[in-house]
C-alpha cells in the first residue's frame, strides 16, 4: 500500500465511523421521540386535558366557584377542546325566544337543539324525522297546541302519524298534570317541541355537560325510558347474548372510537346503539332510530312500515357483521310468523269484546272498569312484549311476561264477557 493508498483507505476508515456513530445517534433520537410518544399518549389516556384549565372567559371563571361540576365536566369533554364555548351553545340575542338576561348579556337557561344544530345539522336533521321528536311528545300531547312549523315538520315524518291507539292519552287525562310531569313527560319529552322552532332534548341521551360518547353509547342509556312492562326493552338486552357478553365482557370494548368508524373490533357483540344508530358495517350513523325497523311492533296489531325492505336490510347490514345470511333469514322468517301469531292474539280479543261493544255494554269512560284494563294490558304489556322478546333474544319476556300473559288475559276476558252478557240475559 503506498502512503496515499494508506491515506486514503484511513480517511474512508473515519467517514465510515463517523456515519455509524451518526446512524447511531438518529438512532437513539428516534428511539427516544417514540418512547416520549407513547408516554405521552399513556398519560392522555389516564389523564385528559383540562381544556379550559387556562380559560378566562367569565363565564368559565365565575362559573368555577359557582358551579364547580358543570365547569369540571365540559372542561374533559372533546368539545371544549375543540374550543367550543359555554357561549356557542347558551349565548343569544335579546329577542330569541325563551332568553333571559344574565351577568350583562342573554342567555338560554337550557339550550335547545336549534343551539346543536348550529354545528350538527345532519344528527338534529335525522332526529326530527323520527319518532323520538315530535311524535313522541304527540303521543302523550296530541298536536292540537303545535305551531304551523311544528305541525309541518311532524307532517313530514313518514313514519310520524303512525299512532293507531291514543288510549294512554286517556290514562294521561286520568292522572292529571300533578302526575304526568313526572310520569309520560319525563320519557316523552325526548320530543318536546321549543319556542324557537326546534325540537326534543338531545340532553335526554348526551348528559351535560360531558357529552361522552361511551355515555350515549351504552344501553343504560337507553335504559331510562324503554323499561318497565310494555316496552322492557333494556329487560330482555339484559337476558340476550348480546347483552351477556356486554355485562361480561363490555369493559374492554371501545367506547370512545369515532363515530362511523366502529367494526366488530371495538364491538364484538351488538348493543342497542349499535342495532339502531351507530355506524357499523355497511351503515352509516343515524340519529332516526326508525331507519332499520321493519314493523310497527309497538301497535295493538302490528303492520309493516312504509319503507320497510330498505329498513330491514338496514338492520341486517348490522346482524351481518357478526352471523351468516342464512341465519338471518331464518330468523326474520320465524320472528315474523311469531309477530303474525301475536297479532291473530290480539285480534281475537277484539272479537271477544265485539258482543259488549254492540250491546253498549261498556261504560262509556275509559279506564273505569276492570274489563277496561284487562283488554288494554293484553296487547299493551302483554302483546308488545311477546313481539319485543322475539326480536331481541329474550327467550323469558317472549314466554312468561309474553305468549303466556296474553293467553292467560284471552281466557279472562271471555270470562268476562259472558258474565257480563249472562247479567243482562243475552249469551249463556
Ligand atoms: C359573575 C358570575 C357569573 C358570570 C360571569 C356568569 N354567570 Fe351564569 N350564573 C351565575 C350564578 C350565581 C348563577 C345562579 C346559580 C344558582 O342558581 O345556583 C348562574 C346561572 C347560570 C345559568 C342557569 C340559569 C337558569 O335560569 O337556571 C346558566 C345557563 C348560566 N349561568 C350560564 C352562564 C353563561 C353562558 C355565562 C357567560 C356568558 C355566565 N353564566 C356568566 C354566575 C355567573
Ligand atoms: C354543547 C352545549 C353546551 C355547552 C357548551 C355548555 N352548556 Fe350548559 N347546558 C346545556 C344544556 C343542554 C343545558 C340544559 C340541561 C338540562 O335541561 O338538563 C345546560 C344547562 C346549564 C346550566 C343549568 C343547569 C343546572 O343544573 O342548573 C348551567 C349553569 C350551565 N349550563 C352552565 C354552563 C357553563 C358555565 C358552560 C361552559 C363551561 C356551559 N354550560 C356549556 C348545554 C351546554
Ligand atoms: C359551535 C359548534 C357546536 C355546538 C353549538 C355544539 N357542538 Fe357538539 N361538537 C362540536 C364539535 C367541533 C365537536 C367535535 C369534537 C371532536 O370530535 O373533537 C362536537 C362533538 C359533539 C359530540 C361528540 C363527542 C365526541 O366525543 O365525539 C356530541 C355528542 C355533541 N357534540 C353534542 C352536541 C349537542 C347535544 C349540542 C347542543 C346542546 C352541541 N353538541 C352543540 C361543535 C358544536
Ligand atoms: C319509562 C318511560 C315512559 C313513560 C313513563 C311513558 N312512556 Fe309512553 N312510551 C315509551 C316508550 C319507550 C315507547 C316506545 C315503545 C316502542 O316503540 O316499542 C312509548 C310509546 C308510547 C305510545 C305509542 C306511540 C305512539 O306515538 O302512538 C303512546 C301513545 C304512549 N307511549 C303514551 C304514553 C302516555 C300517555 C304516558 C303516561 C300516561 C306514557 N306513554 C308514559 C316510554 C314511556
Ligand atoms: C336516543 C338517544 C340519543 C338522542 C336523543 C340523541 N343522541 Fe346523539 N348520539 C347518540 C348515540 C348512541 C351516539 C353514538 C353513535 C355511535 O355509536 O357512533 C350519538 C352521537 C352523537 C354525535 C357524534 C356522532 C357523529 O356523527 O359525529 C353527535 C354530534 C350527536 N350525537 C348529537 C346529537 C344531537 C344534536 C341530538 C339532539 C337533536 C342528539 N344527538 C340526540 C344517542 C342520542
Ligand atoms: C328520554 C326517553 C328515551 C330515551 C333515553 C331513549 N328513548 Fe327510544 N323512545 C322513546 C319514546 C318515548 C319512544 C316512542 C315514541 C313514539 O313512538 O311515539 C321511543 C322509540 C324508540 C324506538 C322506536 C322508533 C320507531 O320508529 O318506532 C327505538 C328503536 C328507540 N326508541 C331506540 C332507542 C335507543 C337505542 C336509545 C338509547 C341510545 C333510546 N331509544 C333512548 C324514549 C326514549
Ligand atoms: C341485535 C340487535 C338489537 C339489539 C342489541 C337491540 N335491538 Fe331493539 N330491535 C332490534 C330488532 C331486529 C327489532 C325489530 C325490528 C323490526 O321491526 O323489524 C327491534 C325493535 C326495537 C324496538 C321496537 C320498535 C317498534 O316498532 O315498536 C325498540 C323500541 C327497540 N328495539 C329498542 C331497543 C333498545 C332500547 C335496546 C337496548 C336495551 C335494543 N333495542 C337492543 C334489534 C336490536
Ligand atoms: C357485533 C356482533 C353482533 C351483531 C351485530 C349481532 N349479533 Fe347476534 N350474536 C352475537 C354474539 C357474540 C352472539 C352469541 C353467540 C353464542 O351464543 O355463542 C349472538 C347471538 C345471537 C342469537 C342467538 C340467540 C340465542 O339465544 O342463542 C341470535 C338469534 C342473534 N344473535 C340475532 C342477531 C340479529 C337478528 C342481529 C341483527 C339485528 C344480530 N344478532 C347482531 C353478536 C352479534
Amino acid at each position: 500500500m503506498t502512503n496515499s493508498e494508506k491515506r486514503s483507505s484511513r480517511i474512508s476508515r473515519y467517514w465510515i465511523a463517523g456515519l455509524v456513530v451518526v446512524f447511531i445517534l438518529i438512532g437513539f433520537g428516534l428511539v427516544f421521540i417514540s418512547i416520549n410518544q407513547s408516554v405521552q399518549s399513556l398519560t392522555n389516556a389516564t389523564e385528559p386535558r383540562d381544556a379550559l384549565a387556562t380559560s378566562n372567559d367569565d363565564c368559565v371563571t365565575c362559573h368555577r366557584d359557582e358551579t364547580p361540576g358543570i365547569v369540571q365536566q365540559y372542561s374533559f369533554s372533546t368539545m371544549a377542546a375543540a374550543e367550543v364555548s359555554c357561549r356557542d351553545c347558551h349565548e343569544v340575542q335579546r329577542e330569541y325566544p325563551m332568553a333571559v338576561e344574565h351577568e350583562g348579556t342573554f342567555i338560554l337557561s337550557a339550550p335547545t337543539s336549534g343551539m346543536c344544530a348550529e354545528c350538527h345539522q345532519q344528527e338534529v336533521a335525522e332526529f326530527n324525522q323520527s319518532r323520538h321528536g315530535l311524535p313522541a311528545y304527540i303521543a302523550v300531547f296530541g298536536s292540537k297546541d303545535l305551531s304551523v312549523e311544528h305541525l309541518a315538520l311532524y307532517e313530514s315524518i313518514p313514519e310520524g302519524q303512525y299512532a293507531p291507539d291514543k288510549s294512554r292519552n286517556a290514562i294521561a287525562a286520568l292522572e292529571g298534570p300533578d302526575m304526568t310531569k313526572f310520569t309520560c313527560e319525563g320519557c316523552h319529552n325526548v320530543g318536546k317541541p321549543a319556542a324557537d322552532g326546534s325540537v326534543g332534548q338531545c340532553q335526554k341521551c348526551h348528559l351535560r355537560h360531558q357529552y361522552s360518547l361511551e355515555q350515549a353509547r351504552k344501553p343504560e342509556t337507553c335504559n331510562a325510558c324503554h323499561i318497565g312492562p310494555d316496552h322492557p326493552q333494556f329487560e330482555i338486552y339484559q337476558e340476550s347474548p348480546h347483552g351477556i357478553a356486554y355485562a361480561t365482557m363490555g369493559d374492554n370494548w371501545h367506547w370512545d372510537a369515532e363515530a362511523g368508524t366502529l367494526s366488530t373490533e371495538d364491538f364484538p357483540a351488538a348493543t342497542c346503539a349499535i342495532c339502531h344508530m351507530s355506524g357499523f358495517g355497511n351503515q352509516s350513523t343515524t340519529h332516526d332510530v326508525g331507519d332499520r325497523l321493519t314493523w310497527y311492533l309497538f301497535a295493538p296489531v302490528s303492520t309493516r312500515r312504509p319503507n320497510w325492505e330498505d329498513n330491514m336490510n338496514a338492520m341486517q347490514g348490522i346482524c351481518i357483521e357478526c352471523h351468516n345470511e342464512n341465519f338471518i333469514s331464518n330468523f326474520y322468517i320465524d320472528a315474523d310468523k311469531a309477530t303474525e301469531r301475536v297479532n291473530i292474539w290480539v285480534l281475537k280479543s277484539q272479537e271477544i269484546i265485539k258482543p259488549l261493544q254492540e250491546a253498549g255494554l261498556l261504560t262509556a269512560a275509559p279506564f273505569d272498569e276492570p274489563i277496561d284494563y284487562t283488554f288494554f294490558n293484553l296487547w299493551h304489556h302483554w302483546g308488545r312484549t311477546a313481539k319485543f322478546g322475539t326480536w331481541m333474544q329474550g327467550p323469558d319476556y317472549a314466554q312468561w311476561h309474553g305468549a303466556y300473559e296474553v293467553l292467560h288475559d284471552l281466557a279472562e276476558l271471555q270470562e268476562m264477557v259472558n258474565e257480563k252478557l249472562h247479567e243482562v240475559g243475552e249469551g249463556d
